[in-house]
Formats: structure tokens, sequence, C-alpha cells
């Protein structure tokens, strides 16, 4: 059984279709503050299969103790975890204790458990402002917000604990990926499960589906005076369907006899920069409807371009993204127009 945390949540659910789908068990454990039970609900009307879900907090020591005693799990997916880069610096200590402590009580009640085998959601932020184009695993790496600075914690966290392995000798070690997810766009193509966020959006795709429906006047561009393609910023998408069968492989690759050793990083995108406009123009054109926008001045923190070097998660993992910029968009508005208020419908 794979335990997913954060199981509701919207690049979760997706995975948790895919481990289904690959003949994996999944257990859930979500607190719901940032997501819906109707998206698990869904996630089984989809794969005919069903999952167990635990409505939870992960910081609780307890639950967690007690989900590793009656459960059989293999391996653990953390997707649990606060993620808006705003909210981040109005409520650091919030953001700390969600995302760090959650995963110090998770592996704790993992290594008690005799259960080493972990992916993480990491996020490209951890590279922090570029140097150097397409990024690879190991450029140096920097923290521009507690969001940021919470994911690159953990990182070393995670990479302490084969070294306490060695030190102690104890067996089996701790195995780890990391998985830099770079901008993750696209909803299932069924259009039953999708991104939901609760408040206003504060990524690109969201905003522009939620332009596109009516639920918002029009889009802002956050700056067209970039050194890129057309003055707007860059950026790696990724169809959360490719992004949750990288978890999948993820998985495959630390349960098989070869293992991943220690802790490993792998970038998940395509590779492939698209601009704001690229990407609006092609969601206008593919999906025929019209996304209102207007520029305005660059938000605060913004870069001007990112995009992956993604040959270690294909050689190491085998695995890669095929799913190109027409699918991220049909898909994502295949879920807005099916869904115009997301799972409140
Ligand atoms: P999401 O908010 O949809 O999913 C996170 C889930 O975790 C939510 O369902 C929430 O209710 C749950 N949760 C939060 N704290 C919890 C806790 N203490 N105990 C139990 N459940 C808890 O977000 P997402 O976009 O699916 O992101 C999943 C992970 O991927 C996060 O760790 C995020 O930081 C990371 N990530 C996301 C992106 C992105 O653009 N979406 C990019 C890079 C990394
Ligand atoms: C954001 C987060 C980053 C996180 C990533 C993936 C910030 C500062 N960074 O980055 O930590 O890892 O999402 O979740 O929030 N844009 C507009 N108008 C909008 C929204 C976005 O023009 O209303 C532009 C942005 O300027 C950017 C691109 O669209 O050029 C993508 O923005 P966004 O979806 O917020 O992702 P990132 O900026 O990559």
């Amino acid at each position: 059984m794979i335990l997913v945390t954060g199981g509701a949540g919207y690049i979760a659910s997706h995975t948790c279709i895919e481990l289904l789908q690959a003949g994996y068990e999944v257990l859930a454990i979500d607190n719901l503050s940032n997501a819906s039970k109707e998206s698990l609900q869904r996630v089984q009307k989809i794969t005919g299969k069903k999952l167990t879900f635990i409505k939870g907090d992960i910081r609780n020591e307890q639950l967690m103790a007690e989900t590793f005693q009656q459960y059989n799990i293999a391996a653990v997916i953390h997707f649990a975890g606060l993620k808006a880069v705003g909210e981040s610096c109005a409520m650091p200590l919030e953001y700390y204790d969600n995302n760090i402590n959650s995963t110090l009580v998770l592996t704790q009640a993992m290594q008690a458990a005799n259960c080493k085998k972990l992916v993480f959601s990491s996020s490209a932020t951890v590279y922090g402002n570029p140097e150097k184009l397409p990024l690879t695993e190991d450029m140096p790496l920097s923290a521009t917000n507690p969001y940021g600075r919470s994911k690159l914690i953990i990182e070393e966290i995670l990479r302490d604990l084969p070294i306490a392995d060695a030190i102690k000798q104890t067996n089996p070690p701790w195995s780890v990926a990391l998985l830099r997810y770079f901008n993750p766009v696209g909803a299932h193509q069924s259009g039953l499960i999708g991104e939901d966020p609760s408040d206003t959006p504060n990524n690109l795709m969201p905003f522009i589906t939620q332009t596109a429906i009516g639920r918002r006047e029009k889009l802002a561009i956050f700056g067209d005076d970039y050194d890129t393609v057309d003055g707007t910023g860059v950026r790696d998408y990724i169809h959360v369907v490719d992004l949750a069968l990288g978890h999948v492989k993820a998985v495959e690759k630390l349960l098989s006899a070869g293992g991943i050793e220690g802790v490993q990083a792998y970038n998940l995108g395509t590779g492939t920069g698209i601009s704001v406009l690229e990407m609006l123009n092609a969601f206008a054109k593919t999906n025929k409807v019209k996304v209102p926008y207007e520029i305005v001045p660059r938000r605060a923190g913004d870069i001007a371009a990112c995009y992956a070097d993604v040959s270690r998660a294909k050689k190491e993992l085998n695995w890669q993204a095929t799913r190109q910029l027409e699918d991220m968009v049909k898909d994502s508005w295949h879920w807005q127009s099916k869904n115009p208020k997301g799972y409140k419908n």
C-alpha cells in the first residue's frame, strides 16, 4: 500500500488515479484544509477502484503512529503542505509549522515503522533566481520566501537521514526521491478532477480559466519587458497527468531491486519554456474562447525565465512528459467549463 499525504489535493488526486491504475493500493490522508473530499470520490469514479481515506492532520503524532501500525505501507508520497508564496510571506510560522513539522512527524513515524521509502513534493522554487538555464539538479539552491525556504529546509533534513543510517549502520537505509516540479497545469482528461483554488488564484492557469469562464474580469499579465521571446515571463509548464505519472515511476524505482541510493533530486518538467502570451494564445486558439487581459507592472519576486533540464528523470526514472501545450490548455478548460465552481458544483 502507498500512503499519499495531502491525498485530496490537486497533484495528489491525479497521482492517486495513476497509482490505482498501475495496480497499487492507496491510503490517502488529508486534513481538507485546501481540498474537498469530493476529489477522491471522483478518483474512485474514474478508476472504478476503491482507496482508503483518513481525514486527519499529519502533524498528529498519534494518528501517524497508528496509521503505520494499522496498514502495511511500502512507500510514502508526501504532498501535504501549504503552497502560496505570498501567503507564506505574511504567515511564515504557519508555513514552517505545517510544512516542516509535518515532515518531521511523518518521517519519525516512518522510521519507527521501518518504512523508509519516500517521495517528496519539492519545487523548482528551490533554484531561487537561476544563473543559467536549463536548470540541472546540481545547480545552486536558494530561497526567496518562506514557502521556498520550507522546501529547501525539508530537502536538507531528508539528506541527513541516509547519513545517519551510514553512521548507525541501520538497515534498510532511507531512500528518497525529491521531485522538483516546474509549473503544473491541466487536469485529468475526464474533466472530473482538476485544480480548484479556494481563494483568488496566484498561478497563471487557474487565473486564465476563471477569467475565461467569467468569474474574473481580466487577466493581469505581470510585465512585458523581460528579456524573453515576447517580453512576458517564461516557465516550464507540465501537464499534471505527466507529473502524476512521474510519481508512479519514482515509486516503482524506490520499490525496485536497485532502488534509489540515499536522496536523489529529479526535475519534473518538459524542458521547454513557454511565455505568458504564448500560453494565453494557445488557450484562446485551442478552446476558441476569449480571455481579456491587460499588461501591468512586474510582480515582485518574479523571475524572467525558468525551465528544466529533464535528462536525469528520463535516464534514471525512465520518465518523460509526453503531453503537449494543446493538451494542457484543452484539459484545463475542459475541467473549468464542466465545473465552473470547482468541486462546489
Ligand atoms: P494542494 O493544496 O492542492 O494539495 C496539498 C494538500 O495537502 C491539500 O489537499 C491540503 O488540504 C493538504 N494538507 C495541507 N496541510 C496538511 C496537513 N498538515 N495534514 C494533512 N493534509 C494537509 O496543492 P498541490 O498544488 O496539489 O501541491 C501539492 C504539493 O506539491 C505541495 O507540497 C506543494 O508545495 C508542491 N508543489 C506544488 C506546485 C504547484 O504549482 N501546484 C509546484 C511545486 C510544488
Ligand atoms: C509560482 C511560485 C513558485 C512556485 C510556482 C509553481 C511565486 C512568486 N512563485 O511561480 O514558488 O514554485 O508558482 O507553483 O508565486 N502571471 C501573470 N499573471 C497572473 C499570474 C501569473 O502574468 O495572474 C505570470 C507570472 O508573472 C509568471 C507566469 O505567469 O511569468 C507563471 O506564474 P505562476 O503560475 O504564478 O508561477 P511562477 O511564477 O513560476
